[in-house]
């Protein structure tokens, strides 16, 4: 084998269905090469949220277009590509199928080995995805495999998931060593942003727009309850916060018809407790781990997930993490904060690197479900 075929970095292409966004890129090692996402979010608008049937039928319309699109703007043909990866789980039964369809097809075809991929696992990693150098198609095969070597990563950290499905602090000892730390019971944080957001009428997903309506509000205009401090748990639930904003709503719309700076503060005074309840969890485990003296010596806390976006929620939490010297990592663009294919291909990378790539088209299968292990820990 000549040297240059040795250090052939990999490359694998992407694909993720596993809700509203059609999902396909090319990503080498650490590196993205290409990320493109075709939104279904116009769709499902009129039905203030996804509609599963409708999400299947645009992803099985969409996936072509985007494949040949990721492969494009990674300047890469079939025979440049070492795997295929794709999310078989969590998400919408309809919408991964489509996903896990396509990636066999074209394994087929393409005679490319395929690698499932846990879609929350791959939030969770998002914030080590790297941009690629303005002169990486100039760079050679070495220099290209220096770039985007996992090697630099460093553990243990924390991993902080917040999205529309999943509200999560997960300790990654190593790749594929993981300890659930605490997790929603009930509502993600997204999912009750949203849900707030679909009673004051703000459209889907709401996330976003109480972003913009907050920064015109006052956080310390309504009081949101914070749940679970008897707990000895690092668990989190979000239902009462969204029934709480529902009496709120209710009352203030009987006494009169919400104005705009009510709405605006009512967006502010959620997301302030949204993001209370997730730091007050946080500085509980931090405190814990400090305490018993068993702090596992962090190298950093990750952010992701579709709510890792909004800058409030990471400025609360560089100055939550700044009293235990902990430094917050983001994903490099808000593109890898929502569902997107890029993180799919960061971890597939990982795998292909650890000899976990072998899927044969007919054992891949998909599954709603799909947890990571869980070996929760409680405080005293
Ligand atoms: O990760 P994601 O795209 O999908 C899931 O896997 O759930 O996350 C979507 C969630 C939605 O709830 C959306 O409202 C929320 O992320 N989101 C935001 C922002 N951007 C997206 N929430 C708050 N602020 C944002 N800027
Ligand atoms: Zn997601």
């Amino acid at each position: 084998m000549s040297p240059s075929v040795l250090h052939q970095p990999t490359r694998i292409l992407a694909i993720d269905t596993s809700c509203d966004d059609t999902a396909a890129a090319v990503v080498c090692g650490r590196v993205v090469l290409s990320n493109v996402v075709a939104s279904q979010t116009q769709l499902h608008k009129p039905y203030g949220g996804v509609y599963p049937t409708i999400a299947k039928i645009a992803h099985r319309q969409n996936w072509p277009r985007v494949v040949e699109l990721a492969l494009k703007r990674a300047q890469c043909q079939w025979s440049d590509l070492t795997a295929i990866a794709v999310t078989v789980g969590p998400g919408l039964a309809p919408a991964l199928e489509v996903g896990i369809m396509a990636a066999k097809s074209l394994a087929t075809e393409h005679h490319l080995p395929l690698i499932a991929i846990n879609h929350v696992e791959a939030h969770a990693w998002s914030s080590q995805a790297l941009t690629k150098p303005q002169n990486w198609f100039q760079l050679n095969s070495l220099e290209q495999q220096n770039v985007a070597k996992f090697g630099t990563v460093k553990f243990p950290v924390l991993a902080i998931t917040v999205s529309g499905g999943h509200t999560q602090l997960l300790l990654i000892k190593a790749f594929g060593d993981y300890q659930i730390l605490g997790q929603t019971l009930d509502d993600a944080a997204g999912e009750c942003l949203d849900k707030v957001g679909r009673m004051l009428s703000l459209g889907y997903p709401a996330g976003p727009v109480v972003e913009q309506m907050a920064r015109l509000g006052n956080p310390t205009k309504f009081k949101f309850p914070l749940p679970m401090t008897t707990h000895a748990d690092f668990n989190l639930s979000y239902s009462g916060l969204k029934t709480h904003a529902r009496d709120l709503i209710t009352g203030l719309e009987t006494q009169n018809q919400l104005d705009q700076q009510t709405t605006y503060d009512i967006c502010a005074s959620l997301q302030t407790g949204v993001f209370h309840h997730l730091t007050y969890k946080l500085i509980k485990l931090l405190d814990h781990w400090r305490i018993t003296n068993k702090q596992p010596q962090l190298q950093a806390v990750w952010l992701g997930g579709g709510v890792a976006a909004n800058s409030i929620l990471r400025q609360t939490l560089r100055q939550t993490l700044k009293p235990f010297n902990l430094k917050l990592m983001v994903p490099f663009s808000h593109r890898l904060c929502g569902d997107n294919a890029a993180m799919i291909g960061l971890i597939g990378g990982l795998k292909f690197h650890h000899g976990l790539s072998q899927t044969q088209p007919d054992q891949l299968e998909r599954q709603p479900r799909l947890a990571l292990e869980i070996t929760p820990i409680v405080s005293n």
